[in-house]
């Protein structure tokens, strides 16, 4: 008999659900983006964020449901999303999620979510298996990742200061793009020259996969600075173009070096920064060079989704890890 998942996510500002059969296959993935009711205070305000995942939740788990064409009755487990990310939100996930498990007799997994977006993977390359190593370039997070197995993870290298999306989404407001900052960023970039202007990489020497982008990201406001000062004009384009080339590059080398490291003939990307098309572009020809398997996820299911902790929490209810009704958000949660 197959098992059908019904997984929530409710980590940052989308309200997401969605129903997995057998953990690869997504019968639905329903999400509702609160991007319209933040981007007027130009980021993610957490109660905001909250009080909207509340209001939303009923309706969007309901859709879900409703789309897979299954009740309650026919789920074998909850899985849902209990960090990282903003405590608030994760809160209302969580509560939904152990409501419906107490009230069903469901069983109760809970997800981390970058294990999430890994697995995001799983459900676009059905004949995708571990070990691999993952790139998790993501809002919060900027993680080279070796995947052992569907639920084992060691971290080869990270992010010292800011996520490679929090980079984009900061340059995005420097430059007054609004929010949210990548997809824009990525627009306008495809307009200007990335050879343009140079911008510090930082290395912390061999062996080490370590990310450092807040030097970039000074470099970039600094730049802006002194042009402003000299009154002359700035070309945004070269600059969005330069400044993601400065980005992509780090995040390209240091996941090829980690994957040579391993011996690992498959990489694969995950998290929101993935959906940007010079990154993956640079990873398709990375990739071709170094006679490496490449897997991405499908946009949609790069950027925050439930379908992904759907998957993820197949893989951990077939292994028995269970969550109890004492389940809470865990803001810093770790991989
Ligand atoms: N095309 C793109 N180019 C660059 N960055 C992008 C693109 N699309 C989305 N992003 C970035 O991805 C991030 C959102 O991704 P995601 O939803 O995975 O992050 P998050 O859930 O906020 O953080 P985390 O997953 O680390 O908790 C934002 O920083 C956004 O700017
Ligand atoms: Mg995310």
């Amino acid at each position: 008999m197959s098992d059908l998942i019904l997984a929530i996510e409710s980590s940052c500002d989308e309200t997401a659900a969605a129903v997995l059969k057998d953990g690869r296959e997504v019968l639905s993935n329903i999400i509702s983006s609160q991007i319209p009711i933040h981007e007027r205070y130009g980021g993610v305000v957490p109660e905001i964020a909250s009080r909207n995942h509340v209001l939303n939740l009923p309706d969007v788990i309901g859709r879900a449901l409703t789309e897979a064409g299954c009740g309650f009755e026919d789920l074998s487990a909850v899985a849902v999303t209990y960090g990282p990310g903003l405590v608030g939100a994760l809160l209302t996930g969580v509560s939904a999620a152990k409501a419906i498990a107490s009230a069903r007799n469901l069983p109760l997994v809970g997800v981390n979510h970058i294990h999430g977006h890994i697995a995001a993977n799983y459900i676009a390359h059905p004949e995708l298996k571990p070990p691999f190593v993952c790139l998790v370039a993501s809002g919060g997070h900027s993680h080279i990742v070796y995947v052992k197995d569907y639920t084992e993870f060691e971290i080869l290298g990270r992010t010292r200061d800011d996520a490679a999306g929090e980079a984009f989404d900061k340059i995005a407001r420097v430059l007054g793009l609004g929010y949210p900052g990548g997809p824009k960023l990525e627009k306008l970039a495809q307009e200007g020259d990335s050879q343009a202007i140079k911008f510090p990489r930082v290395s912390f020497g061999d062996g080490c996969y370590d990310f450092s982008f807040s030097g970039v990201k000074t470099a970039v406001i600094n730049y802006v600075h002194k042009q402003e000062q000299k009154g002359e004009e700035i070309c945004k384009a070269d600059l969005a173009a330069s400044f993601q080339r400065a980005v992509v590059e780090a995040l390209v080398e240091h996941t090829m070096a980690a994957a040579r490291e391993k011996k690992c003939k498959i990489v694969t990307l995950a998290g929101g920064v993935s959906a940007n098309g010079a990154l993956r572009a640079a990873f398709d020809e990375a990739a071709g060079q170094n006679g490496l398997t490449l897997y991405y996820p499908p946009l949609i299911l790069c950027t925050d989704n439930a379908a992904m902790i759907g998957c993820a929490g197949y893989y951990l209810y077939k292994k028995g890890v269970f969550a109890d009704s004492a389940l809470n958000a865990v803001p810093n949660l770790k991989l």
